[in-house]
């Protein structure tokens, strides 16, 4: 694996791949790794001649009172599990190579981004568009790869791709979960013991909400109180967002449709989770 820290170095390298006929699978990140990260990883590597990763904490998609100080980071664990999965290079800009000199043009992804995640956190998915086309126009990749975890990124991602005619192909990979349900995170480094135990509590409310669809409830504001009467349960627990949406526009539904996205934000102690639930061909 080759370790490539400048945007005129990662360009050589990718130009020679591209040259010899080879695709290019690109994992764009924030490091500090876990299985979800790696999950990308092996499915770039499944479709792809030529896997691509990069690690960047992005200041302009964290806002003034957020974690992009404490974000963990642990380069040298990053570095041997991406080898590990066969990852041929990874990019680790700083934020001086990412940023140099005042930074005047962003993209923007409207209404996706205003609901959900984006209604508490103004400016986040700015930064989050701004630095993934940074990426795309700097690795040219043919195929990128992200998390269903972030469902709110990954369709933000697909429009803006769509929409400014990048050539690339965006692939959304499952959520991967600790075997007792809890949405795999950089974050949950942050939750304590308890913590931990009454985060729990978010996945199974999802399990509640996709059981009561099975069960034939149409009515978004019964799933949400039943939710909402189990998540607080856990004092620990506080929820930001709870959203039934459509999974394209991710507006809200007062009725279950044929495809709806569940999802729901909250912090606990220090950290602040997210997860989700795509309940398809109701
Ligand atoms: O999902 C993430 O880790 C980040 O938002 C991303 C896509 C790497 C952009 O900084």
């Amino acid at each position: 694996m080759k370790i490539i820290t400048t945007i005129k170095e990662i360009r050589a390298a990718l130009n020679q791949e591209k040259k010899s006929g080879k695709t290019i699978g690109f994992v764009p990140t924030m490091g500090y790794f876990h299985e979800g990260h790696l999950s990308l990883m092996r499915k770039a590597k499944e479709n792809c001649d030529v896997v691509v990763t990069s690690i960047f904490v992005n200041p302009i998609q964290f806002g003034p009172s957020e974690d992009f100080e404490t974000y963990p980071r642990n380069l040298k664990n990053d570095s041997k599990m991406a080898e590990e999965v066969g990852v041929d290079y990874l990019f680790l800009p700083s934020v001086e190579e990412m940023y140099s000199g005042e930074c005047l043009a962003y993209v923007d992804v409207e209404k996706i981004t205003k609901v959900l995640c984006g209604a508490n956190r103004p400016g986040h998915f700015r930064g989050v568009a701004t630095i993934v086309s940074k990426l795309f126009n700097i690795i040219q990749p043919d195929f990128v790869y992200f998390g269903e975890k972030d469902y709110q990124q990954l369709v933000a991602i697909k429009k803006m791709v769509d929409d400014l005619n990048f050539d690339i192909q965006v692939v959304g990979v499952p959520i991967v979960r600790e075997k007792d349900g809890l949405a795999m995170s950089s974050r949950n480094k942050f939750l304590g013991l308890r913590e931990r135990e009454a985060a729990l509590v978010l996945n199974k409310s999802l399990n509640l909400a996709s059981e009561m669809v099975k069960n034939g409830e149409k009515d978004s504001i019964v799933i949400k109180k039943a939710m909402k009467r189990l998540i607080k349960k856990e004092p620990l627990v506080n929820l930001e967002y709870l959203s039934i949406c459509d999974n394209i526009y991710l507006q809200e539904l007062s009725k279950i449709e044929e495809n709806v996205l569940i999802a729901l934000a909250a912090r606990v102690g220090k950290a602040r989770l997210i997860d989700n639930v795509l309940i398809e061909g109701n």
